[in-house]
């Protein structure tokens, strides 16, 4: 738990135009309100919204919002003590709970051990001593930019150039034991982990140094060495490449094998590229994995080793709704031997032929049909067109209307027409039933599966009173009075309201800030957008009390009438009188 008045100073120092432009173009003002293209959803015209007044954002597309803690941990995918730290940092704060807390301490002693390690080894590949390191960089073709990219360095032959660095640094032998820079030999003296490798830093999703891959410079064994496990790497939850890959435009991760694929796919365009550290793909690797992206395109190596290790990780990623896909290839051992072969094009084809899944799908209607029987080409056209019609883009049902025209032999032209008529119809039909949703339901469903309202009506009298509140605190008693959390048919807006209700009696501040910490991110959203709708403050003290008149009077229409549940009370007594 963070204090309050740290957490006001964090969101005071954190402008949350300031720190959303870091991310976002915010074009221009309308009204209040600076507009831009939502991080969180595709669109083409602006819907995001930021508030320099009130300090939220929020998204009328995707139905997003928040605070600046808010927008962090979405954009950054972190946990809330983690953006607090993120913002802090980029604030020039120290977080409060580092400075006491033993263990942390410790752990912040071996990043930055790791982090002079790192910058050791990487100035080491520059200069003359690095003479050995820069030739196998250069054999792989690995360019400066990505050296410098990766922080790529290179570890010596010597037993003890790394120790006698960091001790001058002022890191005690203890504390480099600690981080696996060095280990112990027989004798009791210690000896540099790494030696004679080109030296992969391991930075985690944070950007901080957790440990190091070496891969052998030219022949022998092991050919990787990773850094063991310490009290900042868990190979588990690493991945490498995580840290640039989380970023990557692209839709999908790339799966790979070898370090040297993931920085040779980056080098090539491919900047979603990760490995997992020597293991197979593990539960927690899975999950870090679907944080941030749905797809993920395994291109592991083609032997048998390798096949295994895809059909576990697809069941794991699976698991977690994550979409997987396989890359298969022929006359290159892994994809950085292809690269160096077919270059960057022919990768990105192998990745666009694992992508056509509609292609095989059709093939699959066509085998159905013989073509000989004129009704069956006709059955076969139907079959295909209304699949091609559910496709959302226009052009991409053109080009697969086209290519059912192919497979049939007929023109394209008709084919097309097809296929837009079909799309009307299932367009039409599509709106229809939203509408007749609609009309049943005079509020707008929150988005969030988890946040459904059950009662829309009740809902919506709840939101208000949730709205009430935060914008007049002074009716805290008089909502009391007349309606419990319990009576809210929304959870969520109950928890709200509970939440707004113990802060405003204990004195307490009530604003999205504070209420980050203690709402969930989806409760977050439901929040904002409710804030953001009009409200009549004049009459606040009668309007709550409407509002409580509307939940109270659907309670009454979902509780039975006395006669109903009587009856309901007899036909179960009777049911178990039967079955006994
Ligand atoms: N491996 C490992 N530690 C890592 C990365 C990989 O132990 N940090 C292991 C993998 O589990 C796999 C093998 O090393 O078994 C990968 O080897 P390979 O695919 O040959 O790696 P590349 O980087 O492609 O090696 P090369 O330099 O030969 O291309
Ligand atoms: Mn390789």
């Amino acid at each position: 738990m963070f204090s309050e008045s740290f957490l006001m100073e964090l969101a005071d120092r954190n402008d949350i135009v300031d720190v959303v432009s870091e991310y976002v173009r915010l074009g221009k003002r309308s009204g209040a309100n600076l507009f831009g293209l939502c991080p969180f959803h595709n669109e083409k015209t602006p819907s995001f919204s930021v508030s320099p007044d009130k300090q939220i954002y929020h998204c009328f597309g995707c139905g997003k919002g928040g605070g600046v803690i808010n927008f962090i941990m979405e954009i950054e995918s972190f946990s809330f003590p983690e953006a607090v730290e993120f913002l802090a940092r980029r604030a020039g704060m120290t977080v409060p709970q580092q400075e006491n807390d033993r263990e942390s301490r410790h752990r912040a002693r071996l990043y930055d051990a790791n982090r002079e390690a790192a910058r050791f080894y990487y100035q080491l590949l520059q200069s003359p001593a690095g003479e050995r390191g820069r030739e196998y960089v250069s054999q792989r073709r690995l360019t400066a930019k990505t050296v410098k990219t990766f922080g790529l360095g290179y570890a010596p032959q010597e037993w003890d150039a790394l120790a006698k660095e960091l001790r001058g640094k002022g890191f005690s032998e203890q504390e480099l034991l600690d981080a696996d820079l060095v280990r112990r030999g027989r004798n009791g003296g210690v000896y540099d982990t790494f030696r004679n490798r080109l030296v992969f830093p391991v930075v985690d999703v944070r950007g901080n140094v957790a440990g190091f891959s070496g891969r052998i410079i030219g022949e022998g064994e092991p050919k990787y060495l990773n850094t063991r496990e310490t009290a900042v790497y868990n190979k588990g939850r690493l991945l490498f490449g995580l840290n640039l890959a989380r970023k990557s435009r692209k839709d999908y991760l790339i799966l790979v094998e070898g370090n040297v694929d993931v920085v040779s796919l980056h080098q090539a365009g491919f900047d979603s590229a990760v490995a997992a550290l020597g293991t197979a793909l593990t539960n927690e690797q899975a999950r870090l994995i679907s944080r941030y992206k749905n797809e993920v395109i395994l291109a592991y190596d083609s032997d048998g080793a390798g096949l295994k290790a895809a059909q576990r990780s697809i069941d794991i990623l699976e698991k977690l709704d994550v979409k997987v896909r396989v890359l298969r290839w022929q006359d290159a051992k892994d994809p950085d031997e292809y690269i160096q072969k077919f270059g960057p094009g022919g990768f990105l084809a192998l990745v666009e032929k694992s992508e056509s899944q509609i292609d095989y799908r059709l093939q699959n209607i066509r085998r159905k049909y013989d073509f000989s029987v004129p009704e069956q080409k006709v059955d076969y056209l139907r079959e295909a067109t209304q699949l091609v019609a559910t496709f959302p883009g226009s052009v991409e049902r053109q080009v697969y209307a086209m290519r059912v025209a192919e497979l049939a032999e007929v023109q394209a032209d008709a084919v097309i027409k097809e296929v837009e008529r079909q799309r009307r119809r299932q367009v039409s039909g599509a709106k229809k039933n939203l509408e007749r949703e609609n009309r049943a339901v005079n509020t707008v469903q929150p988005p969030e599966r988890s946040l459904r309202y059950e009662n829309p009506v009740s809902a919506a009298a709840e939101e208000g009173i949730v709205r009430l509140l935060f914008l007049e605190p002074s009716l805290a008693g008089t909502a009391e009075g007349l309606i419990r959390e319990e009576e809210f048919t929304s959870k969520a807006l109950g928890h709200m309201y509970a939440l707004i209700l113990a802060r405003i009696r204990e004195h307490r501040a009530v604003n999205t800030t504070v209420l980050s910490e203690e709402l969930t991110a989806e409760e977050m959203n439901l929040l904002i957008r409710l804030l953001n709708k009009p409200e009549v403050l004049p009459h606040a003290s009668e309007i709550l009390q409407d509002y409580v008149r509307v939940i109270k009077k659907q309670q009454e229409a979902a509780e039975p009438s006395p006669d109903l549940r009587q009856l309901a009370d007899r036909l179960k007594n009777d049911g178990k009188g039967y079955r006994s």
